[in-house]
């Protein structure tokens, strides 16, 4: 009997289904209209970009690029980095002859494989490739010559279990750093594949400030839990340009904060800070790691570390003994240099102007190293732990670090997974329209009359359900009442031939005798009036 195996979705991974999928659309669909109300344009990037552009631009210490990226190696064939890693981890034991022949016909495998792409010019032929595809084959064969003479003879085993060794790490030495192709990763966030296609497509040669959004899946390899996924959704925003005027900060903000009004996400707390630039950060980063060493001791592993690799970051810490340790130490805002302190109250008096409420935190450092001066996220609640809903910031300097021109930048990112789950917890999502009408029809005479209508019902932006199959009008109107239809159109031989429709309201049972015409007035007005 053939095994019968369960498939799911990968851990971390989930899917969206209806009428929850209608909640997705709605809400990205509002994305849109706000953004598109403040002039932004839609980005579409790909879904895997080079590893460096990430390790660049997020940072190479950051959790993001140190330990929770996708990566693979871009080739025209998976196998090669597969068997890479099966020749480094698979046991390689003398004493078992099986090991050893599986070893071989890896090697084979491989060997075939590297020069197969070589010659299909699907991979660089270096040097080191070349000398691999040679010498490979041929240790492989050593390999097992050695297990065989063992296994015959019983006789040398140090000797020839050393040389065994010694042709393992071989084969090991030759594949360790091959070029197998590009090193990709899968994007944990949007930002830096925005600078890459505003760089590679010349975007700064266009009039004014570039305004982007761009909605999409990312990807993170963490620790799955409520609104913590391994594949989640954002709705990213980027405005690059010449300017760092503190009013695009807070117009940005604005835009944010009338999405989420929109969107019934009630009960969010904005916090904004700065941390300053290059002129002023490296000086307090010192100066908080040196305060830091002080209170060493009374701080928990994983701040101990980050003394060295990132003070800033002990700012985020949760770790309920550290945070009156925390409250004692030295604060950016009062090491700003004076053009970050200015950018910073600028940006406070603006938002004032638009009449929005924050909360200055001190602490809101962010986790990914591009940013410079203003900082700021979202919390909502009914979330638990994970109750950031949005996190964005400036990061001037970050496309020429990448390599194109000078250029300002700002932007934030929605977590979609987040939002929507905080807009249902509070029962704020709309009530979407579902199916309209379904046509409950009856008698091979009504059935082309049934397609008509549906057609003509379609075309008029009514959502229409027509049964295939023919039923009697009892079974047909109670799987109406199932499906969650507004209206069963009723259509049996007395309605064709009156050429008349008998519409049922099932919420409360009303029926209608309408003529076509009339009909389709009645929905049509019907639909502008539930969906205005
Ligand atoms: P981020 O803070 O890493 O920033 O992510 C933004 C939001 O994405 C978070 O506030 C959270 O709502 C959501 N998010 C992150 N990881 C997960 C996850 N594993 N599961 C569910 N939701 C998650 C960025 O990504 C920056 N690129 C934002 C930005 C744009 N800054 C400037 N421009």
């Amino acid at each position: 009997m053939a095994e019968t195996k369960q498939f799911r979705a990968i851990k971390g991974t989930r899917d969206i289904l209806p009428p929850d999928s209608a909640v997705w659309d709605w809400f990205e669909r509002t994305a849109r209209e706000v953004f598109e109300s403040y002039n932004f344009g839609e980005i579409r990037t790909p879904i895997f970009e080079e590893t460096r552009l990430f390790a660049r631009s997020v940072g190479q210490e950051t959790d993001i690029v140190s330990k929770e990226m996708y990566r693979f190696e871009l080739h025209g064939s998976s196998l090669l980095s597969a068997i890479r890693v099966e020749l480094f981890e698979r046991e390689a034991w003398f004493h078992n002859p099986q090991a050893g022949s599986t070893l071989d016909w890896l090697i084979r495998v491989f060997a075939g494989e590297l020069r197969d792409m070589m010659q299909r010019g699907d991979l660089a032929r270096t040097p080191e490739s070349v000398e691999a595809a040679e010498k490979l084959e041929p240790l492989g064969q050593a390999l097992i010559r050695d297990q065989k003479e063992f296994e015959a003879k019983k006789d040398h085993a140090d000797l020839l279990e050393d040389r065994f060794n010694a042709n393992v790490q071989s084969v090991r030495h030759l594949i360790r750093h091959l070029d197998l192709g590009e090193q990709v990763a899968l994007r944990p966030e949007a930002t830096a594949s925005v600078c890459r296609a505003y760089i590679e497509n010349g975007m700064h040669t266009r009039p004014g400030n570039v305004k982007l959004y761009n909605i999409g899946p990312m990807f993170r390899r963490e620790r799955p839990q409520k609104g913590r996924y391994r594949q989640f959704y954002q709705v990213d925003v980027e405005v690059l340009g010449q300017s760092d005027a503190p009013g695009i900060d807070a117009e940005v903000i604005e835009m944010l904060m009338e999405f989420f009004r929109r969107v019934g996400l009630k009960k969010t707390k904005l916090h904004v800070n700065s941390i300053g630039d290059k002129n002023c950060r490296p000086a307090y980063v010192e100066l908080l790691r040196e305060k830091l060493r002080q209170v060493k001791d009374r701080l928990g592993a994983d701040s101990q570390r980050r003394i060295e690799t990132n003070p800033l970051r002990v700012l985020d810490s949760k770790v309920p003994e550290e945070q009156e340790i925390i409250a004692t130490l030295p604060r950016i805002s009062e090491h700003l240099c004076d053009a970050c302190r200015e950018h910073f109250s600028q940006l406070k008096r603006e938002l004032a102007l638009r009449g929005i409420q924050y909360e200055e935190n001190w602490r809101l450092v962010r986790g990914l190293d591009y940013y410079t001066r203003t900082t700021f996220e979202v919390t909502a609640e009914g979330l638990g732990s994970q109750n950031a809903v949005c996190g964005g910031g400036r990061y001037d300097g970050l496309v020429e670090l990448l390599g194109g021109p000078p250029t300002k930048g700002i932007g934030f990112a929605i977590g979609t997974d987040r939002a929507i789950l905080s807009i249902q917890e509070a029962g704020s999502a709309p009530k979407l329209p579902g199916s309209g009408v379904y046509v409950a029809w009856m008698g091979q005479a009504a059935y082309p009359a049934a397609i008509g209508i549906a057609r003509k019902l379609r075309e008029a932006g009514v959502s229409v359900e027509l049964p295939a199959e023919e039923m009697k009008f009892k079974k047909s109107l109670g799987l109406a009442d199932k499906l969650g239809a507004r209206y069963a159109l009723i259509l049996g031989e007395d309605e064709v031939a009156s050429k008349t429709y008998t519409l049922k309201r099932l919420a409360d049972a009303e029926q209608m005798k309408l003529r076509e015409a009339e009909l389709l007035e009645y929905l049509e007005s019907e639909r502008r009036g539930t969906r205005a």
